[in-house]
């Protein structure tokens, strides 16, 4: 082909595209060996092809493409293309071939095509929501829950919704919540004005136990300061501390006012977001809880160690949500138990509530959040992590206080 011919013909498809939609066909160039000329031929539209050159005193002559052969376009070609696309495995036809279209495949409702095959679309897990939901073409895109929003389901479809806000309908915030759960409100009338009010719940404990001594050094307080980084608690705040609470209460407390005070630094964020989890894993697994008085009497009574009273359980039926009765109840014999490890003691309380026809499904429940807060193994790794942070300090205190 001479560079002139090219020229044209690139000039053509312009005039062609241009022509498409005025009402006299598109034409091209076919040079005439009869007349050895170079003739204007009409081309043939879209589902036809050219069967005949047009030649000096006759049209071109243009014919149906066979079945299973297309032509998209106005062309001059002397035969159709072949419907070439076949369905794979888990894509249906979208659109079967016909004359003027090559067969459309499509992944099936709830995958996307990525390189030839067709994969489920990703599930957000609960703290990130669908910002994009999946097509046919593309994967879904999750994104982490903002400030303010959650999500507490695996889904490709669930976005992150809107904390309740809780006085905004007349209630107080019971729990608040984070970027796996909603707040929880409760009714601010009457006697539950009070809060049920875990001051620090099982996770906390598991979390921060490592960081307490058996024995404490009298200044261990200001070592465990001055060891955390970030925002350091200032002598007030310790001070307070010290007054309002004893021996290893005392550690919880700070490492709590830590935690709160620096919720905005990267690793602490990391840290509230893993204790976060575990809470909400241990709400999950005791969310079938729906004890009597009988029951939770039982089962504190059963605990080692001081016990916790009845007007106790009283009072934590009437403010806690069933829910939460046993966590509250647990944090009650911590208070008086201090010294002890809330875990282990109900470790052991479970083993002896069988001869009580208690009901199952709870010691069941009650044994999977032991068994999860074992295995919570973000703990071990937190205290390797944390224990080279706060550095030697601890370590020695730890020595020396054996
Ligand atoms: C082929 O299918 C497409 C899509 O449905 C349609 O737009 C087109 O008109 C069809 N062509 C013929 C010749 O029926
Ligand atoms: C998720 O949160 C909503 C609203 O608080 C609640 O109704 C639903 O039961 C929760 N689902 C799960 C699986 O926790
Ligand atoms: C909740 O509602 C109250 C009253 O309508 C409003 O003042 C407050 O800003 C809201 N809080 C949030 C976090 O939207
Ligand atoms: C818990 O017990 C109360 C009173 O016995 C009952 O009204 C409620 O439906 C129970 N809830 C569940 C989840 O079983």
């Amino acid at each position: 082909m001479n560079q002139f011919l090219c020229c044209t013909l690139v000039f053509l498809d312009i005039f062609i595209k241009w022509t498409t939609q005025g009402a006299t066909p598109p034409k091209y160039l076919h040079y005439d060996p009869v007349t050895s000329r170079q003739l204007m031929c009409d081309l043939c539209p879209p589902g036809t092809y050219v069967k005949q050159h047009c030649t000096a005193v006759r049209k071109t002559e243009c014919t149906r493409c066979p079945d299973q052969y297309y032509a998209e376009d106005w062309n001059s070609n002397d035969e159709c293309q072949y419907c070439n696309i076949v369905c794979k495995e888990l894509q249906y036809v979208k659109q079967e071939c016909n004359s003027t279209q090559n067969r459309i495949c499509e992944c099936i409702e709830g995958r996307y095509l990525e390189l030839e095959f067709c994969l489920r679309h990703t599930e957000c897990p609960p703290g990130f929501g669908v910002v994009q939901p999946g097509t046919p073409e593309s994967d879904t895109i999750c994104k982490r829950c903002p400030e303010g929003f959650f999500s507490n389901e695996t889904s490709s479809k669930a976005t992150c919704q809107k904390h309740t806000n809780c006085s905004a309908l007349g209630l107080k915030t019971a729990l608040t919540g984070n970027m796996f759960r909603d707040n929880m409100c409760h009714d601010n009338t009457d006697a539950s004005t009070q809060k049920c009010g875990i001051d620090v719940t099982l996770c906390e404990e598991a979390f921060f136990r490592f960081a307490v001594p058996t024995k404490l050094a009298p200044n261990w307080l200001n070592i465990l300061t001055d060891g955390l980084p970030g925002t350091k608690i200032n002598a007030e705040n310790i001070e307070r501390i010290k007054q309002k609470h004893n021996s290893q209460e005392q550690m919880f407390q700070l490492l709590k006012l830590w935690k709160l005070q620096n919720k905005e630094q990267d690793m602490v964020k990391k840290i509230i977001q893993d204790i976060d989890l575990c809470e909400n894993s241990v709400l999950k697994h005791i969310v079938h809880a729906n004890l009597t008085f009988e029951h939770l009497n039982i089962l504190m009574g059963n605990l080692p160690g001081k016990k916790v009273g009845k007007e106790d359980i009283e009072r934590t039926m009437k403010l806690c949500k069933s829910t939460e009765q046993i966590l509250k109840l647990l944090n009650l014999w911590r208070i008086k138990n201090r010294d002890q490890d809330t875990i282990k003691a109900l470790t052991y309380g479970l083993k002896h509530l069988k001869a009580y026809h208690f009901p199952k499904k709870t010691i069941q429940s009650l044994k999977k959040v032991v068994k999860f807060l074992h295995s919570f193994t973000m703990y071990q790794l937190y205290q390797k992590l944390f224990l080279e942070m706060i550095g030697n300090q601890v370590q020695s205190v730890k020595k020396r206080c054996v």
